[in-house]
């Protein structure tokens, strides 16, 4: 295991840390479609950011549950890990998770999945090809925020946004009843899809705070932080 996480395991088990006794949930990754038994409709996201969050709460001594989807990844040793597929199986897993003090949705989760995914390989046929049809994903953290009982006290959401990224991530907070969201530029230009750093505003009830570009590391730890200030 690498220094850092021996820490946050040692913590964790020590109960040490300004999140200790505190449960957080994370969603991480993308989630996969299933169009029939052998192929699938996915995204791009690695889960690195997610599994930077996890890692970093639980380093300072949170309790983690950390719900993925198939990344590319592995996820953060010493935590609790939840592996699912489709959107509607990483809702089933978030809800079982909680209750929670925090919840933290960093998955690209599936707008769309396959109306009628087929339960049985589908065939090439002369001619002819499949027309797919869509029907809309629940949003896992619209509901989680919606809850009108045993809703965890902090609920962060990110923006993934390409243009008017300020205005598009207030209306995000707005619309999807979240606390705080993390709204970030994935722009092909920035880099950040994929890669090691990312460049993000935090949008509060409070207004717009933004953060240098820093590695993605480095994001979990601050948010993290803010976390543990929120939660004490
Ligand atoms: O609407 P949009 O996908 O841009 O919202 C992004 C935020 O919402 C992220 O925090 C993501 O994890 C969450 N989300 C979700 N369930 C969905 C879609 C998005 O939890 N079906």
């Amino acid at each position: 295991a690498e220094p850092l996480e021996i820490v946050a395991a040692a913590q964790a088990r020590l109960g040490a840390g300004p999140l200790a006794g505190k449960r957080v949930l994370v969603t991480s990754g993308p989630t996969h479609e299933p169009i029939d038994p052998v192929r699938y409709i996915a995204n791009r996201s690695s889960g690195a950011q997610g599994t930077a969050i996890a890692r970093a709460l639980s380093g300072l001594g949170a309790e983690v549950v950390f719900v993925t989807g198939p990344a590319d990844i592995p996820p953060p040793e010493g935590i609790e890990v939840v592996r699912v597929g489709s959107a509607r199986e990483m809702l089933e897993a978030t809800q079982a998770a909680l209750p929670a003090d925090a919840a933290i949705f960093a998955a690209a989760v599936a707008d769309w999945r396959v109306k009628s995914a087929s339960d049985r390989k589908l065939k090439k046929t002369k001619g002819g090809m499949p027309a797919l049809e869509f029907e809309e994903n629940p949003d896992i953290l619209a509901t989680v925020s919606g809850m009108e009982s045993g809703r965890p006290a902090l609920v962060v959401g990110f923006a993934a946004e390409t243009d008017d990224v300020i205005d598009n991530a207030t209306a995000k907070r707005q619309r999807k009843g979240c606390d705080w969201i993390l709204a970030n530029d994935v722009s092909p230009a920035t880099g950040i899809m994929g890669g090691q750093e990312n460049a993000v505003t935090l949008i509060t009830a409070d207004g717009a705070e933004e953060w240098p570009r820093m590695t993605k590391a480095q994001v979990a730890d601050r948010l993290a932080q803010k976390i543990a200030d929120a939660l004490a």
